[in-house]
């Protein structure tokens, strides 16, 4: 059979199937096989595959149809830029996540650097109920070919829950009011480390967080905790493909216990779906990312509630905590950090313009 007819004939097989981006699947998946880029592949359309070939693809383009997601089909997600190897432990990390990066590298920098945040979305800013307060990310570094770019948009909020209602302060005006007045101006952003940060994953999944700092802070060194063993060992793995494998520890925990260390940064994407919430999620997310990388309890703020009390005891004074959100939950846990003695926080949105990271700065 023609490369061509091939995938038209697998395109047509995923569409039917449900998935969201049916030619671009069929593609990466072929190019895979045949060990090509993208481009390679389009010059070979016409081409006579032979039967080996035409039965590996059409294997691939069979779990494709049962809606595994391109990047566990291939064992690697591309996170800033960088190639992580993924294991059934380890959730498939979402580009959203990319903004805690953005957040962290624009607050941590050196103190020369320019001013970190646009708009009214940033440090000491007040959070935006008219949805013009800039979506302030910038893009991450220039990407690697994104080998499995095709799921990318279809689980780009596959793991943010719906809004959450009202008594959990997910998004009434008087909820958002209230967490306004608690931002504090802070002139100073930058931290005095400069690059020689300490980091502090919490359920480090692949690794993708703390590596990707510890790829842009060239002196910079951390601790990533899971409580799941194989992800751990994905994560060490990740960490020695990158380079990284002398400054980035990694061990199985349950989030921050036996942790006697302070760091300079704690960052953090806990699971945060609301557990009812779990069997409605699409079936890339829900039959292939683990659920203790998806299950935040029943209204999927336990692990905040568990986690910023404690943050304090690990935070040096001036440290900066970094913790991703769903969607609708930038409220409430902006308020659990305030409890916990937090004066300045702030969120950042991703690139779809949803509030996805909350940001606390540690001053005792
Ligand atoms: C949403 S995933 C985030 C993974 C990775 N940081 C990322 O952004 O792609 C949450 C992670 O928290 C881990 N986790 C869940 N409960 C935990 C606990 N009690 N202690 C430590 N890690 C936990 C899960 O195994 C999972 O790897």
């Amino acid at each position: 059979m023609r490369l061509l007819d091939l995938l038209n004939r697998s395109a047509a097989l995923l569409a039917r199937a449900g998935v969201d981006n049916p030619g671009l699947d069929a593609r990466l998946l072929a190019a895979e096989v045949l060990a090509c880029d993208r481009a390679a592949l389009l010059a070979q359309n016409m081409r006579e595959l032979s039967e080996a070939e035409t039965s590996a693809i059409q294997s691939l383009i069979n779990r494709r149809a049962a809606r595994e997601p391109v990047a566990r089909i291939l064992g690697l997600r591309e996170f800033w830029g960088l190639p992580f190897g993924l294991n059934e432990a380890t959730l498939d990390p979402r580009p959203d996540s990319e903004t805690l990066i953005e957040a962290a590298l624009a607050l941590s920098g050196p103190i020369e650097s320019p001013p970190p945040l646009r708009g009214r979305v940033g440090w000491g800013v007040s959070f935006s109920e008219d949805g013009n307060g800039g979506a302030g990310g910038t893009h991450p570094p220039p990407s690697l070919p994104l080998k499995g770019g095709g799921t990318m948009a279809a689980l780009s909020d596959g793991k943010s829950p719906p809004p959450l209602g009202g008594g959990l302060g997910g998004g009434s005006l008087a909820a958002r009011t209230e967490t306004a007045e608690i931002a504090v101006p802070t002139p100073h952003l930058a931290s005095p480390q400069g690059g020689r940060e300490t980091v502090l994953d919490l359920g480090t999944g692949t690794g993708c967080l703390l590596l990707a700092l510890l790829h842009e802070w060239p002196e910079a060194t951390g601790l990533g905790i899971d409580i799941a063993p194989r992800a751990v060992e994905q994560a060490r793995a990740n960490a020695a493909r990158l380079g990284l494998e002398d400054r980035a520890a990694f061990r199985v925990g349950h989030w921050l216990e036996g942790v006697a260390s302070r760091f300079d940064v704690v960052i953090s994407n806990p699971p945060y779906i609301a557990s009812a919430e779990i069997p409605h999620l699409m079936p890339e997310v829900r039959a292939h990312d683990p659920l203790a990388a998806l299950d935040g309890g029943a209204d999927g703020l336990e692990p905040y509630r568990l986690l910023i009390p404690q943050l304090p005891n690990v935070l040096k004074p001036q440290g900066l905590a970094v913790f991703e959100v769903g969607q609708g939950q930038d409220i409430a846990v902006a308020d659990l950090f305030r409890r916990a003695g937090f004066t300045s926080v702030a969120t950042r949105r991703d690139l779809g313009g949803i509030e996805r990271c909350v940001l606390a700065r540690y001053m005792p």
